[in-house]
This record gives C-alpha cells, structure tokens and sequence, in this order.
C-alpha cells in the first residue's frame, strides 16, 4: 500500500448561519452554529487514510481541548500523528459565516498551524524518505512547505501541491520541487494572474504559460460542477463529474486530491484510472453532509466505479 506524509493544516471550522453580514458596528444574532474538524490538511489525510493509505501527518495543534480531540480523531483513522506538535496558544480555526443566500464569507484563525517551523519538518524525515507521495497545501508557513518538498525529493517521493486557499504567487523553491499542482479553477487562474475559466479550449491555451511561468509540466485543474481538467505528460483531456444530488461540497477539492495521491503510480501511467476514482469519491463527498463525515472509504468509491467496469 501506499506511503502517503502530508504537510498542512488541522482546522476546526466553526459554521455560523446568519440572515446575512453585520454591517460595521452592528449586532446580530447567529441562528445556528456548529463546529467541526478540518482543514486541508487533515481532509486530504483522512481521504487518504480511508482508501487504505498509510498517512503520517506532520502539522501542529494547540495546547486546548480541541486539539487532544482533534489528535484522537485522526489517530481513529489509522493516521499517525507522532510528528503533529502540540503548541503553545489555540488550535487553528475558521469562522465560516454562511448567510440565507448561500454566500460564504471565512476568517481563519492560523492558530497552531502557523507556528509550524522548518525544525518540526526535520523531525519527520524519516517518515518522508519512506514515503512514496508527499502532499502539501498552503494552510502553513512557506518554508516549511519547501523543506518538506525538497526532502520528499532528496529521498525519491513524488509531491504534489494543492496552492490553497487562493494565491497570486507562490515561491520558485517550492514550485520547482513539486511533481504534480492540483489547484481549483480559481487557484489555477489566479496563479497566472487570470480570470478565472472552465472553458476547455481557454484552459489548454493557458497550459504553456504554468510552464513557461511557473515551471509546472504535471497539473489538474478541479472545475467543480464541470468535473476537471489534467495535462499530464504530453496528455490533455476533461474529466467528466459522476452525477450525483448534491448535499454539501466541502472537502469536495480535498477528497479529490487524497484520492490522486492514494491512487497514481510514481511515473503517472495510471492517470486515467486515477482521476475516475477521484472524480467517484468526491462525487459521494459533495452528495453527503459534512466534511470529513462525507469522505467515503474505498469499497464505496469501488462501488460507485462498478457500474462503469461493467459497461
Ligand atoms: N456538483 C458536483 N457533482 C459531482 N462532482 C462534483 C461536484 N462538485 C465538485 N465535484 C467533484 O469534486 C471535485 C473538486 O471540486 P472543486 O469545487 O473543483 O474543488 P474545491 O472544493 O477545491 O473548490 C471536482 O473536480 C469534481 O470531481
Ligand atoms: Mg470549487
């Protein structure tokens, strides 16, 4: 099985449904709140960790209650949380405002994970001179993201980078030792300075500039409701959406790219087969509540691809 590390954040996300925003200086009632464990890093872990992979985990909680329970629920998924330090002050949180309309607006707390330092990546080397893929977001601080990539290549693993949440820029010495970028379609444009696009003939057209720019020869653009987008080696081509009720589309992007880590083959032959068994898991995510809840094993994902092996 694979031997998956990733880099990145342990959120709690605090959801909060209002009527709609406070204006400066206004108060309102909150009409519902909830709070739940995430964040990039963990999701992608656990999705991860339920397709069989075995998931080291190297980021850091706080020193609250919060973070004892948050190092319980991953250690409850198989995942090893031996290189999550435990720091001084809160865990990290986000405070999701999400009103009558729909319409998200988020503040996030970095709390512990933006403590994160370059000596706590080093702790875990061992971890990542065994493991096949290394996987980062952008939830944690830059230079640990690049100590952690260039170890990951030092040792042989592929990395793959998910640049989120959205950024205009990110640096050429973690660009250069990433294998494979998996952005949303407005972290793909946002990167090129674009507007954002899910166009297909647009998308191709742009395909030269994350070379040329960013120095990225391996990518997959998530589009959402319009499925994704991969230019992998010298293949091009859509990938379609499985159709599914849709319930709730947090950590769609998240299993997406758990389910590509715990799936492709070191020289990316499997790529076909990869993104169809992304594209399943994260179709059950967004058809279930929920987060992490909403992140389905591999028997289920197997399930949902059944139908299409038979055709
Ligand atoms: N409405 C949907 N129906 C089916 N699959 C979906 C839907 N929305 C998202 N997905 C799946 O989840 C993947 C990631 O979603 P996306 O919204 O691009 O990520 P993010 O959450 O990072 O913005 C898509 O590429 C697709 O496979
Ligand atoms: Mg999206």
């Amino acid at each position: 099985m694979k031997s998956i590390v990733v880099i990145g954040s342990l959120n709690v996300d605090v959801l909060q449904k209002i009527e709609r925003l406070p204006q400066q200086g206004e108060t309102l009632s909150i009409e519902n709140k909830s709070s739940n464990f995430g964040g990039k890093g963990a999701n992608q872990a656990v999705a991860a960790a339920r397709q069989g992979a075995i998931v080291s985990f190297i980021g850091a909680v706080g020193s609250d209650a919060e973070g004892q329970t948050f190092l319980q629920l991953l250690e409850q998924e198989g995942i090893n949380t031996r290189f999550i330090q435990s720091k001084k002050g809160p865990t990290g949180t986000a405070y999701i405002m999400l009103e009558k309309d729909g319409h998200n607006t988020i503040l996030v707390h970095g709390g512990a994970n933006a403590e994160l330092t370059i000596e706590d990546v080093e702790k875990a080397k061992d971890v990542i001179t065994m493991a096949d893929v290394v996987v980062a977001q952008l939830e944690v601080p830059r230079p640990v993201i690049q100590r952690g990539f260039e170890l990951a290549k030092e040792a042989g693993a592929m990395t793959i980078l998910n640049p989120a949440p959205v950024t205009q820029r990110i640096e050429s010495a973690i660009l250069e030792h990433t294998d494979l970028l998996v952005p949303n379609e407005t972290e793909a444009a946002a990167l090129l300075n674009l507007p954002a696009s899910t166009d297909y003939k647009t998308l191709k057209d742009r395909l030269p500039l994350y070379r040329e720019q960013l120095g990225i020869h391996n990518l997959i653009i998530t589009l959402g409701e319009d499925g994704a987008f991969f230019a992998i080696d010298k293949q091009i081509g859509p990938v379609k959406n499985f159709k599914v009720d849709v319930q709730d589309t947090t950590a769609a992007g998240d299993t997406f790219i758990g389910t590509i880590a715990t799936t492709i083959e070191p020289d990316l032959s499997n790529i076909e087969r990869t993104l169809q068994r992304a594209s399943a898991a994260s179709a059950i995510a967004v058809s279930r509540p929920g987060a992490i809840p909403s992140i389905p094993s591999s028997e289920e994902i197997a399930r949902k691809l059944a139908p299409m092996a038979m055709s």
